[in-house]
């Protein structure tokens, strides 16, 4: 249960808001590159942390992030021609280089100075292996922080698969359904057991299905916070899946099975009501195969997966048809209009929810909590208790960087971003803490799952 007012000061992200401020500390993933294919190609809506933004490659590669209102009248750059280093706003013609430098001012003479006395607002950018960082904070080049070292982000592309897809609510719902390893014994669950396929995922599958109430316990680390959730495995033996809590939004969640793939989110605040969430599935020290690209692109009711990622990305003919709004190349076709397309019959006979994948399980419960939930109305128990200690983290770092100016858990320590989730078959007495420490760093060339 949270207060009226300590929920919103964590829901809420704008310009000014306590927590808002906080997200701004670290730079923000906004765009996969190929959103802007081409230099000097069209401008692209973006739009995050309720600010509204206009994205431009110009002519050398580099990316520009500005205000969407010209600061001229407010007319907006999206129509801007983005022409020789500049996007050139349609209105008068004024023209703005990616750090937000009025270039040109063709509707005034010559001589005024006019020009060097205004600027778009701008935010730095950032590119590195298919991703789009922007800076939206107030530190000048040389106080701002490194990009965080996520493994996914190092290693080449084609070890990695992102997808992204745009949830309609508030960002916290959203990322605690993220980090809450209790609702996958149901809400992700088949209804028979035995009803597996020999993947190598199944040992841990069934884990899960036997043991429905794990034992939570959480340590702060320097990125945030490391849950290991544990349940009975073997005589004499625990199953432990360790899940990564990335400050501010970030989660790395435990695989399944020896060789597979890691996959975590980034569900990053569009808005109040509204948060894109990125997935993302990578293998530390191999290109992923053609299998395993297929079980995260493509989905049908029969097509039964085998490997990490499967079911967990919005499948390709899932997504709507994009227009020139923000953000909806990445709108799913199944939504609360219709249901999320559940299947009942399915429910009934076969998977706990009938819903189809995994990403839109997920969706469907996190939405159907309303924009923000009002967490006065919950009542929550022992198998909360890592959403309970996020909230701590979040509201003691907002508070604190508002109230005393303290810096922001994990901004300072890129470095420590390098590390992995791991699911691990332990003896009852082993310490889980030091375990999980020897296996999750990324530095290792093991990939550690049982
Ligand atoms: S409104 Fe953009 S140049 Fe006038
Ligand atoms: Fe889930």
């Amino acid at each position: 249960m949270l207060s009226k007012e300590d929920n919103m000061l964590i829901a809420q992200v704008g310009p000014g808001t306590a927590m808002g401020e906080a997200m701004r500390s670290y730079w923000i993933p906004i765009l996969l590159s190929y959103e802007l294919p081409e230099n000097d190609g069209r401008a692209l809506r973006v739009r995050v942390l309720g600010e509204n933004l206009i994205a431009f490659r110009d002519s050398e590669g580099k990316v520009g992030l500005l205000d969407e209102h010209c600061p001229h009248r407010g007319a907006s750059l999206y129509f801007g021609r983005n022409e020789e280093c500049g996007l050139r706003c349609v209105y008068h013609g004024w023209k703005f280089n990616v750090s937000g430098t009025i270039v040109d001012m063709p509707n005034e003479p010559p001589t005024s100075t006019f020009k060097n006395r205004i600027k778009a607002n701008a935010y730095p950018c950032a590119e590195r292996n298919g991703v789009i960082w922007a800076y939206m904070g107030n530190k000048s080049d040389e106080n701002r922080p490194d990009l965080p070292d996520f493994e996914w982000n190092l290693v080449p592309e084609s070890r990695c698969y992102i997808s992204k897809r745009v949830e309609d609510c508030n960002w916290v719902q959203a990322y605690e359904g993220g980090i809450d390893s209790s609702h996958v014994s149901f809400l992700h669950s088949r209804l028979n057991p035995t009803d597996f396929t020999g993947s190598p995922r199944e040992k841990g599958m069934k884990y899960m299905a036997g043991d429905k109430f794990p034992h939570y316990e959480t340590i702060e680390t320097p990125y945030g916070m490391m849950v290991g959730a544990r349940r009975s495995a073997e005589p004499g033996y625990h199953y432990w899946r360790i899940t990564q809590c990335l400050m501010p939004f970030y989660t790395i969640l435990p695989s399944y099975g020896t060789d597979s793939p890691v996959s975590g989110h980034a569900w990053v605040p569009i808005d109040d009501y509204s948060t894109m969430v990125w997935t993302i599935t990578w293998h530390p020290i191999r290109d992923l195969t053609q299998d395993e690209l297929d079980d995260m692109k493509y989905w049908s009711p029969d097509r039964v997966g085998t490997s990490e990622g499967n079911g967990r990305h919005l499948p390709l003919n899932m997504y709507m048809e994009e227009t020139s709004i923000a953000n909806s190349r990445w709108r799913s076709k199944l939504n609360l209009a219709n249901d999320y397309l559940i299947d009942w019959n399915a429910q009934a006979t076969k998977s706990f929810s009938g819903i189809p994948t995994i990403a839109m399980q997920d969706q469907a419960v996190q939405e159907s909590m309303g924009p923000i939930f009002d967490r006065r109305k919950e009542h929550l128990g022992t198998a909360d208790l890592a959403i309970i200690r996020m909230r701590h983290l979040w509201l003691n770092t907002a508070k604190g960087l508002q109230e005393r100016g303290v810096e922001p858990v994990g901004v300072s320590a890129p470095a420590t971003y390098h590390i992995r989730s791991a699911s691990m078959r332990l003896p009852e007495d082993a310490d889980w803490v030091r375990e999980a420490e020897l296996v999750t760093s990324a530095d290792q060339s093991k990939v550690h799952f049982v």
